[in-house]
């Protein structure tokens, strides 16, 4: 009985309401909501475990790669290793798109958002081209994992459906749901959805390793035989999606879990960063950082901790698969939040409730090798976070366009300084691609440049 199982959660208020048939409760969707849910896990939340507490360990700045590398002669047998697996079919794409765009006062899958400068693709429109361009260039069909959550995922498939898949096969497009976790008042209660449901939020990224359990796409990754995950976040335009660089050091050193970062530009810039924890390579969210990290410097005054993450992670399937094998116990981490709800007398009102999620980050202590590499922010991270300012919708583009803007540059072709430009990844992925095409750059345009 729901009022039982209500009140057996210490959830009091709602059972009372349900038994006074509050107009605008509903009780059939309290009942899927608490099947949607894990009970026992939310019981020892709210009692204080698993939650997040922050380092205390021996603390030292991670070991990283540094940019340069790439250009190398050294970083060449590890290129090639990272273009034999992906002509090989062994590795998957995976981005994480459970958010909504709501910080940018949308509310739609953030994918959705268009993005790009001249055409205005949209962030999915954008990263399925760019392996559309890399399964023409190695001759095979890179599956692409699409993590949703159950406010985007009807939104985010409809979308793909009705732009037919941005030219990709729709049998190597996988989507798969993340999972839920009720918001509580900071008193420990539930909260009502302006539905009159619970007020449930996604799990955060760090569902990602038991969705792909639950949802069996471990076993399809095992069928098709992906041995390794590059994973990414939706909101990033700039990123290489499987960068054979990246696959190659990572799967060459036998790495489980990997991280790209760039140097971070100021010590408050809201990035994670890769660290040294009592020896395991570790990331310390922005959020959590305590002052005398985030603010410590080296004997030349230089930012210590300057390795910000970028999102972009490699990921062995058998290393998912070994620690999913129980239930993964990632740590919680709390965060306050504005949350629509109904009053007694069922008026909307916003409250400060708690969400807890899980990030991907916090498996890089379980793995035994993790590469570090660093890249130029220019070239691959221009995240849409803000409404404006920095990392909005305005500095990506702006960001892509002089990235495409310097390609042309460096093919001879010199454009004046306002007229934006934009390379389709099916025109050239690379600097070096598009060099290879200079002959299909025009060497003059009146308004914008838009090559494909
Ligand atoms: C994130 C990272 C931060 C990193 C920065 C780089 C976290 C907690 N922090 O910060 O370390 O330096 O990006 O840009 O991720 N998402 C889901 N499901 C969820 C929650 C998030 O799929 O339940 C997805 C979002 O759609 C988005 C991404 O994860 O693509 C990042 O989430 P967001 O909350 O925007 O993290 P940031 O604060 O930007």
């Amino acid at each position: 009985m729901l009022e039982k199982r209500l009140r057996d959660l210490g959830q009091d208020h709602i059972a009372d309401l349900l038994e006074n048939n509050a107009f605008h409760l509903d009780p059939e969707r309290i009942r899927q909501d608490l099947d949607a849910i894990d009970l026992d896990l939310v019981r020892q939340l709210m009692a204080g475990s698993h939650l997040y507490t922050p380092p205390r360990g021996d603390i030292h700045p991670a070991e990283v790669l540094p940019a340069s590398f790439a250009t190398t002669k050294e970083a060449l047998p590890f290129i090639e290793k990272g273009t034999h697996l992906l002509e090989s079919g062994r590795i998957a794409a995976l981005v994480v798109a459970g958010g909504q765009g709501s910080r940018l006062g949308i509310e739609a899958p953030k994918g959705v958002v268009e993005v790009t400068p001249v055409k205005h693709k949209s962030l999915f429109q954008l990263h399925a081209e760019k392996i559309l361009a890399l399964n023409r260039r190695f001759g095979v069909s890179i599956p692409l994992f699409v993590m949703t959550s159950r406010v985007n995922d009807a939104d985010t498939k409809s979308f793909f459906g009705k732009h037919s898949f941005f030219g990709l096969e729709s049998e190597s497009v996988h989507f798969f749901t993340q999972g839920l976790l009720p918001s509580l008042t900071p008193e420990g209660a539930f909260i009502i959805s302006p539905e009159g449901g619970l007020f449930l939020n996604p799990d955060g990224h760090g569902g990602t390793l038991m969705a792909l359990k639950r949802n069996r796409c471990l076993e399809t990754m095992e069928h098709l035989g992906i041995e390794e995950i590059f994973f990414f976040q939706v909101d990033n335009p700039l990123v290489q999606v499987c960068d054979p660089l990246f696959i190659g050091l990572h799967a060459s050193q036998g790495a489980q879990m990997s991280s790209k970062v760039v140097r971070k530009i100021s010590f408050e810039e809201k990035v994670g960063v890769i660290t040294l924890i009592d020896g395991k390579t570790s990331l310390v969210e922005y959020s959590d950082m305590a002052d005398d990290l985030r603010y410590a410097t080296d004997d030349r005054g230089e930012m210590l901790y300057w390795a910000g993450s970028i999102a972009i992670h490699m990921i062995n399937r058998s290393f998912v698969e070994k620690i999913t094998t129980e239930d993964l116990s990632l740590p919680y981490h709390r965060a306050r939040k504005k949350i629509q709800t109904l009053d007694v007398a069922g008026r909307t009102n916003e409250i400060e409730g708690i969400k807890f999620e899980t990030f991907i980050f916090d498996a890089l202590p379980l793995a035994e090798k993790s590469v570090t590499l660093e890249v130029f922010r220019e070239h691959e991270f221009a995240p849409v976070k803000n409404r404006s300012g920095q990392d909005s919708l305005e500095s990506a583009m702006e960001m892509q366009s002089s990235l495409h803007r310097s390609w042309i540059e460096d093919a001879g072709v010199t454009l004046d300084p306002g007229i934006p430009v934009e390379i389709s990844p099916l025109f050239a992925l690379t600097r070096e691609e598009c060099l290879g095409r200079e002959h299909d750059i025009p060497l003059s345009v009146e308004k914008e440049l838009y090559l494909e």
